[in-house]
């Protein structure tokens, strides 16, 4: 019969899976300090096709899960016997993809007889701050940057965010991709037009991202998206060469300046001291200068997650499953798959 522990260890060593997109990720911790970090990636396969195929990457994160698993205990040095929690991402995500790891730890914290500790993706993302600093402590304001999801936050405590703002249509890292395609860049598209931006120039005239004369703090990549498809395509028909790398470059100012000024502006106004940011933008090289520059100056505070942290993997997922195992949330095993969970 399962009838796990429910005592909580005040320095527990949880085990984190993902599996939500194409990376199989697994790692251990003890307490905020980290212990393995492993990842088996599809995207290689996934370039194939440009962009992700659900199919794939269910079938992949089958081959993978159990592989990533024993090679995270083996780098922690930690026999599954001593875990004290499964930490699994439930959502949002690919419902396949989500399934494969949410039943390996079903799976796992069952034969354990261990708590199981659902994770949202998200917040996921916002608790790979903590790695930075083990002693690191709310309230913050966060910056959220992903492929599904872009806000700036205000995060009260561990477990209660306020939203301060965010994206009325696509999120950043959507935008991102997007626009690699339109500059026929390969996926994964973020980070190619990092590089091509590199070699370019801010000299295109684009829409920033931040919707003015809004009563709320509104960003829009989908408009910003159009204005690069449009300056592509009309210059091409003027039979004019527009540089890729300088529509990459502008791209990046529009998309990335309004979210370090807007950040940076809500810390101030709140009083609150320190930012921090998580989601795979924020492995973007220009916004994370941009970003410690800007706290900087204004007497700030700013904590990046490594880039190996700011796209998916499972260190922060059993960072989130720390804060929630300490909450005693826990699962039940009949805890289902989710493709969306809101973020608060
Ligand atoms: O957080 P993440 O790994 O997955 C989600 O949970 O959505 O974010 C993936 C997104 C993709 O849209 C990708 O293009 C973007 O993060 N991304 C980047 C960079 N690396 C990843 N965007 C801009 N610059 C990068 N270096
Ligand atoms: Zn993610």
């Amino acid at each position: 019969m399962y009838a796990p522990n429910t005592k909580i260890n005040p320095t527990p060593i949880i085990l984190g899976i993902e599996s939500s997109c194409d990376e199989t990720a697994a790692a251990v911790i003890c307490g905020r300090k980290l212990l393995s970090s492993e990842i088996i990636s599809s995207a290689t396969e996934q370039a194939k096709y440009g962009g992700v195929v659900p199919e794939i990457a269910s079938r992949a994160h089958t081959e993978a899960v159990d592989e990533v698993v024993r090679r995270a205990l083996k780098t922690a040095n930690v026999s599954a016997n001593r875990l004290d929690a499964v930490a699994v991402t439930y959502g949002a995500g690919l419902l396949g993809a989500l399934l494969v790891g949410l039943s390996f730890a079903k799976g796992l914290a069952y034969s354990l007889n261990i708590p199981l500790v659902g994770v949202n993706h998200i917040r996921g993302h916002l608790s790979a701050a903590y790695l930075v600093d083990s002693e690191l402590k709310p309230p913050f304001v966060t910056l959220l940057a992903s492929g599904g999801h872009t806000a700036i936050l205000h995060t009260v405590s561990y477990l209660d965010f306020k939203v301060l703002g965010g994206t009325c249509d696509d999120a950043a890292g959507e935008a991102f991709d997007k626009v690699a395609r339109v500059l026929g860049l390969e996926y994964p598209g973020g980070v190619n037009v990092e590089r091509l931006a590199r070699e370019g120039e801010n000299t295109i005239k684009l829409p920033s991202a931040l919707v003015k004369n809004s009563t709320r703090m509104q960003f829009s990549y989908s408009g910003l998206k159009t204005a690069v498809i449009n300056a592509v395509h009309n210059a091409a028909q003027r039979g004019e060469e527009v540089g890729y790398a300088d529509v990459a470059c502008s791209f990046q100012h529009a998309a990335i300046d309004p979210l370090v000024k807007k950040t940076v502006e809500c810390a101030k106004n709140l009083g609150v001291g320190v930012v921090t940011a998580g989601g795979g933008v924020i492995a973007n090289g220009y916004l994370r200068d941009s970003l410690t520059k800007a706290c900087q100056r204004a007497g700030l505070r700013c904590v990046l997650p490594e880039k190996r942290f700011c796209t998916d993997n499972a260190a922060m997922i059993a960072s989130e499953g720390l804060t929630q195992y300490l909450a005693g949330n826990f699962s039940p095993l009949g805890l289902n798959a989710c493709a969306q969970i809101p973020l608060v």
